[in-house]
């Protein structure tokens, strides 16, 4: 047998804007993770267990499209594997589903190490990441390669599309708290949204766009150096920009400020936005209290980190 795990990813600084170019920093969240189990059948085919989506099927009765079976049927075509060889996967994941954690990427990502580990041909982690990032694209149109990238290495990353990836070292740790608004972020639908605002208004989206590269950048320079309390004012001036782009909701809006009034030092939607997560930055002794006053507001969970 087989077995990989990913972890779930959050956006700190840059989300939207990082699709056009400008850099944004992510952070893995190991509370949660995808975790993916190969071995040998003792029947024909390729049986799918993923109990989480209530899914036990033979690969070829899913849709091409389906992201397990695309997955599996775009690694054998790349490693020319034909007739496929009778396995059993096993795909457990406790990363929430379209909440902006990266679940579609964490279980591709699990799932290419797994399987390719399995047949002997151990995939690098510059492998793993383009092949999830073509996966992404199928699935989400234009992502912009951040989620694949923060998972595939796990470690806090500065990512610039289509740039070698920047690894961040954290000067002091620091804590946040993850809230959930239990509405499924539509990434797909929020970036043509703000594909269609860039058409209507070119000029002030990219002002938008350089002042959110411009925070992402200060927000990297501020975690290498440990000040990390500054990085609270910087949350708030992303998410008014991400306000802007029209990607945030009502329901994040009111996590946002319960979370500044129970203490947070700044707070901002993380991801794709419209529903999903927004994260604040606590000093550790508040996190509690901040995490309460969440559920009080609305959020259906709410995950204490500490990054790294
Ligand atoms: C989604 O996790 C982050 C977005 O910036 C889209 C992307 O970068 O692909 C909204």
């Amino acid at each position: 047998m087989t077995a990989s795990s990913a972890p779930g990813k959050i956006i700190l600084f840059g989300e939207h804007a990082v699709v056009y170019g400008r850099p944004a920093v992510a952070v893995p969240v190991t509370q949660v993770h995808a975790d993916v189990e190969v071995s040998a059948s003792s029947r024909p085919g390729i049986w799918v267990h993923a109990p989480g989506v209530n899914l036990d099927a033979e690969l070829n009765s899913l849709p091409s499209d389906h992201p397990l079976a695309a997955v599996i049927h775009n690694l054998f075509f790349s490693l020319g594997i034909s007739p496929f060889p009778p396995l059993d996967i096993r795909v457990n994941s406790t990363i929430p589903v379209a909440s902006g954690l990266g679940s579609g990427a964490a279980v591709s990502v699990a799932l290419l190490r797994a399987l390719s580990s399995h047949l002997g041909h151990t995939m690098t982690d510059e492998q793993v990441s383009a092949f999830a990032f073509e996966i992404e694209k199928l699935h989400h149109g234009t992502p912009s390669g951040i989620d694949n990238t923060v998972i595939t290495y796990a470690r806090p990353v500065y990512f610039i599309k289509r740039h070698p990836i920047e690894t961040v070292k954290v000067g002091e740790p620091f804590t946040l708290v993850i809230g959930d608004t239990g509405i499924p972020a539509p990434t797909k639908q929020s970036v043509g949204d703000v594909r269609r605002l860039v058409a209507k208004n070119n000029y002030r989206m990219e002002r938008v766009f350089d002042e959110v590269g411009q925070i992402a950048l200060m927000a990297r320079r501020i975690i290498e150096c440990g000040h990390t309390a500054m990085l609270g004012d910087l949350m708030d001036q992303n998410h008014a920009y991400l306000q802007e782009m029209t990607v945030s909701s009502p329901e994040l809006d009111k996590l946002v400020r319960a979370a500044r009034k129970a203490g947070a030092l700044g707070a901002k939607l993380s991801g794709g936005g419209r529903g999903g997560n927004m994260i604040a930055l606590v000093p550790p002794d508040l996190a509690e209290a901040v995490s309460r006053s969440l559920l009080e507001a609305g959020a259906k969970r709410a995950i204490v980190t500490q990054v790294p």
